[in-house]
């Protein structure tokens, strides 16, 4: 299958959300806080098919899809229109009766961002709310039920932090109570056993699945047919900016790498502003509004192009970008301009396929030939003691 124009767009159906994670900048937006009208919504996804811009979507940039009452409605909508649809959720909003609803309405991909393995890190993100992390936990785990009892071709994935590379090279906080590699194989742990639990409840074989072993690795891999762990490097710009560290404190980039910018990827917003890129959180690099003029009027106006040639010659477009691109000692700002760009050149001189193994996955699914996974050669790790379930407490939805 030919690569589209874009390897995902974000669509933002909500900038609202009920948590208030101590890693993500949600509490400084400066935006009016709304939910995208519905039928707004489907006209964009309709010129995204119609103009077939890309075959995957999402409906986030900032906020919590599952706070919009036709995120089912929609996502049918979209995968209706061939455009595979990439949930994600924190999770804290997962119940049984939404979960088969999204199952019903071909939800390709559900991603869960578990990230606070701890009560440390969970409580951090409390808005409020009542949710503890062992209810937060029991939700998941419903999640994972609810995929193995009734068969849903949805992937499910559930996602951790891992440090990133300014940490790990010591220029950059470790922030240890999401990253903890201990906590998160805990947490991992105990989704993998509930897996097999549930497997064997409705009598769905194992077969060599046992023998994968839970480890923390920079990646993505699966412990059950469609279902899977993720780890991932937590952006330490985001953290920043969540802690009103980054005015004044950024050595700002003069040159560095992107691929957003209009040229993998870029995002609208709730408002129907359309923005470079799903970092973009305030809507800083908007260059129009899709309540006044098309999709693609938009994506051929100067502006649109002028960043996308800006990013060509490796200049960061905006005063934005040059805060993204840079960092809080100059060290680091130079590292990251620096690997950026690297990591540019080397996608121009080999393109990756766009979600080449998802798309791999799928193309198999639908012909009825996936099949278990190669077992990797490292031990199994043990697995934890799992905490007892508890009744959900629906969290406060500010
Ligand atoms: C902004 S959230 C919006 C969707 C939904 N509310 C959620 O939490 O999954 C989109 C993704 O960004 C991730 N994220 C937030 N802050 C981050 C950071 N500092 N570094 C890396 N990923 C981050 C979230 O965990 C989530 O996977
Ligand atoms: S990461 Fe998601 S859940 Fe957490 S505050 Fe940001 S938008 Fe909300
Ligand atoms: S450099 Fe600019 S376009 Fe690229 S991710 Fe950062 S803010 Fe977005």
């Amino acid at each position: 299958m030919k690569d589209k124009r874009f390897k995902i767009i974000y669509l933002e159906l909500t900038n609202a959300c009920n948590f208030s994670c101590d890693y993500c900048p949600i509490d400084q937006q400066t935006r009016k806080k709304e939910m995208m009208d519905a039928d707004f919504a489907k006209s964009i996804i309709d010129q995204i098919a119609e103009n077939e811009l890309t075959d995957f979507i999402t409906f986030h940039l900032m906020g919590e899809p599952f706070l919009h009452k036709e995120l089912a409605m929609l996502t049918g909508y979209s995968e209706a229109r061939n455009l595979r649809v990439r949930l994600l959720t924190n999770g804290s909003l997962l119940e049984s009766s939404r979960n088969v609803e999204l199952f019903e309405n071909n939800c390709t991909r559900l991603e869960v961002g578990f990230r606070t393995p701890n009560d440390t890190a969970f409580n951090l993100r409390l808005r409020g709310g009542k949710l503890t992390l062992d209810d937060y936990i029991w939700r998941v785990k419903g999640l994972i039920e609810d995929k193995i009892r009734t068969g849903a071709s949805t992937e499910v994935c559930l996602k951790f932090f891992i440090r990133s590379h300014a940490a790990m090279l010591g220029m950059a906080e470790e922030y240890e109570h999401l990253t903890s590699e201990a906590d998160n194989l805990k947490v991992a742990n105990l989704f993998r056993d509930h897996t097999f639990e549930m497997a064997r409840k409705y009598n769905v074989p194992i077969g060599e699945w046992s023998d994968v072993p839970v480890r923390v690795i920079d990646g993505e891999y699966f412990i059950f047919p469609g279902i899977s762990l993720a780890f991932a490097r937590i952006q330490e710009f985001w953290v920043r900016e969540q802690r009103a560290q980054v005015e004044g404190t950024t050595f700002k980039a003069v040159v560095g790498g992107c691929s957003a910018a209009f040229r993998d990827d870029f995002g609208i917003l709730a408002s129907g502003e359309v923005t470079t890129c799903c970092i973009d959180y305030d809507g800083k690099n908007v260059i129009g509004n899709l309540h006044n003029i098309s999709l693609m009027e938009l994506l051929e106006s100067r502006e649109a192009k002028r960043m996308l040639r800006s990013f060509d010659f490796f200049i960061p477009p905006t005063e934005f970008c040059k805060e993204c691109r840079g960092g809080p000692t100059l060290l680091s700002s130079v590292t990251k301009q620096v690997g950026t760009i690297a990591i540019d050149i080397k996608d121009r001189l080999a393109p990756r396929k766009h979600y080449r193994s998802l798309r791999n996955r799928l193309a198999k699914r639908d012909q009825g030939t996936l099949s278990t996974p190669k077992v990797p050669a490292t031990p199994p790790a043990a697995p934890q003691a799992a905490p007892t379930p508890k009744t959900p407490v629906t969290p406060s939805r500010k």
